[in-house]
């Protein structure tokens, strides 16, 4: 951006809207602007720090007039945190903003005739509804502006969340609203004992320290795993750590460690270890059990998981006679929800433990017609593979956010399943893939769900069917 516009206050504001990602916009002479913090209807000083021809960024720097929809955040470390940007603005009203991203993004990308977006599914939990957390271990300590101008010494070992887009500075968090159970005693009892015993918060940037990273999963029956990342190799404080949860919380039922010595934090390539209980944890839903291994991936809001579900299989509309391909199954959850209502399921997915625990959560269950596969989707689903399987009545996918690949794409048109239930986290992607498949398909219902009250996430149901 040029250097004239690089920190230049534009004053007067109103904030119009929030678009994409959760991005509140205003205009100033014909240009978009995005800015941080804000809320639709606030009117702002603000402080521009990126531009580009067509739209600049920038954050409020001095507030005029407040916006009457806001509310009060309850946590106290809201604008810090990355978690929960959205606490200051009231659950209706981010209802309504995540159907209008839906809305607005089928407009703007899909460009496709579109029925009327049904409202929002919201979630019953504002509150305490995420059932995995990860929290990072430093010795870095993020520190408030009052803080450092105070000139006091602080602790600087914290376990908490990174600061957006800061990956060495972590917040110590307090509270946290966004799991319930015993994810604030666990976090806050296991910070207490490693200060009080003088053991080591890792070092971010040079890689040091014993303490890494603490993961904690709960589920609704109400059991727990809690899993400890451990930087070194230190086999007496390992055990002096563990042995501490394990005592002063008997009620987990899975308690594993890890010793990661790699450069990042993912441990899918790691040896994990359990130190007393179970090496999963059991999610219930509509009498089938699922078990959740360390590596698994899980929805992380299982209430909802269970309304995004049955919409999936009302829009599925099952009679008990298709042959169903469940594209990017994960653990296989959907395959084995819809299973009972189809008559036989062919999951596919690239992480390959997922794919055993799917077979592991039919067998669980006594399901006999799922089938699963792992592998990435645009090997898999090839001329080959249709021709050695039973073509699809229906196709469920479920992509990450990055949607679908373009060759998975072209293979579902070539497919023809006469109808396809799209399932996604990310409406812009999903819109770009139903503009592929508008060449056959059309769109007849599209559902919103919302899985992540008070962050601008929105999950999103689309019905394909064939147009004749
Ligand atoms: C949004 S999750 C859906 C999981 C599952 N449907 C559920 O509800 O639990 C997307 C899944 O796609 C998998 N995945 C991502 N890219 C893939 C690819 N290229 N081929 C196959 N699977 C992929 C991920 O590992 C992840 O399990």
């Amino acid at each position: 951006m040029s250097r004239k516009m690089k920190n230049k206050v534009i004053a007067n504001l109103r904030i119009e809207r929030i678009a994409a990602e959760g991005k509140c916009v205003a205009h100033h002479e014909g240009k978009v602007v995005f800015v941080q913090n804000t809320a639709p209807g606030d009117l702002v000083d603000v402080r521009i720090n990126r531009g580009k021809s067509s739209f600049m960024e920038g954050e409020a720097i001095r507030f005029h007039e407040y916006s009457k929809d806001r509310i009060e955040p309850f946590c106290s470390h809201f604008g810090t945190c990355g978690g929960c940007k959205w606490q200051h603005i009231n659950y209706d009203l981010q209802k309504n903003y995540k159907r209008q991203q839906v809305v607005d993004q089928f407009e703007r990308i899909a460009k496709v005739e579109i029925p009327e977006v049904f409202p929002i599914l919201g979630s019953a939990k504002t509150q305490y509804y995420r059932n995995k957390l990860d929290y990072t271990f430093s010795n870095n300590r993020w520190l408030t502006r009052e803080e450092i101008n105070s000139g006091e010494q602080f602790e600087r070992n914290a376990l908490g969340f990174h600061i957006p887009k800061m990956f060495d500075k972590i917040i110590d968090v307090d509270h946290c609203y966004l799991q319930g159970n015993i994810s604030n005693e666990v976090r806050i009892a296991l910070r207490d004992f490693a200060r009080a015993e003088n053991l080591s918060f890792y070092d971010i940037r040079n890689q040091v320290g014993l303490l890494r990273n603490l993961i904690i999963r709960t589920t609704s029956t109400g059991e727990s795993m809690v899993i400890v990342q451990f930087g070194e190799e230190n086999s007496e404080n390992i055990e002096k750590v563990m042995r501490f949860l394990n005592e002063k919380f008997p009620q987990i039922t899975s308690l594993l460690y890890i010793i990661n010595l790699k450069k990042n934090e993912t441990f899918n390539d790691l040896d994990v270890i359990t130190f007393s209980g179970k090496d999963f944890i059991e999610e219930e839903m509509e009498g089938l059990n699922f078990r959740i291994g360390p590596k698994s991936f899980y929805q992380t809001n299982s209430e909802q998981a269970y309304e995004l579900y049955k919409v999936a299989r009302e829009f599925a509309d099952l009679q008990g006679d298709e042959v169903v391909f469940d594209l990017y199954t994960g653990t296989g959850t959907i395959a084995n929800f819809v299973a009972k209502n189809a008559k036989m399921v062919i999951g596919i997915e690239y992480v390959e433990a997922a794919i055993e625990d799917a077979k592991l959560n039919a067998k669980v269950n006594s399901i006999e017609n799922t089938q699963f596969y792992a592998g990435d989707l645009k090997d898999i689903l090839t001329e080959d593979f249709v021709r050695n399987h039973p073509k699809p009545d229906v196709v469920i996918t479920d992509p990450p956010r990055a949607g679908m690949h373009e060759d998975v794409v072209k293979m579902l048109l070539k497919l023809e399943a006469p109808k396809i239930v799209y399932v996604s986290c990310n409406p812009a992607t999903q819109a770009r893939d139903v503009a592929w498949l508008s060449e056959k398909y059309s769109v007849d219902k599209i559902q919103p769900v919302d899985m992540f009250p008070q962050t601008y996430h929105v999950e999103n149901v689309v019905r394909l069917t064939l147009k004749p």
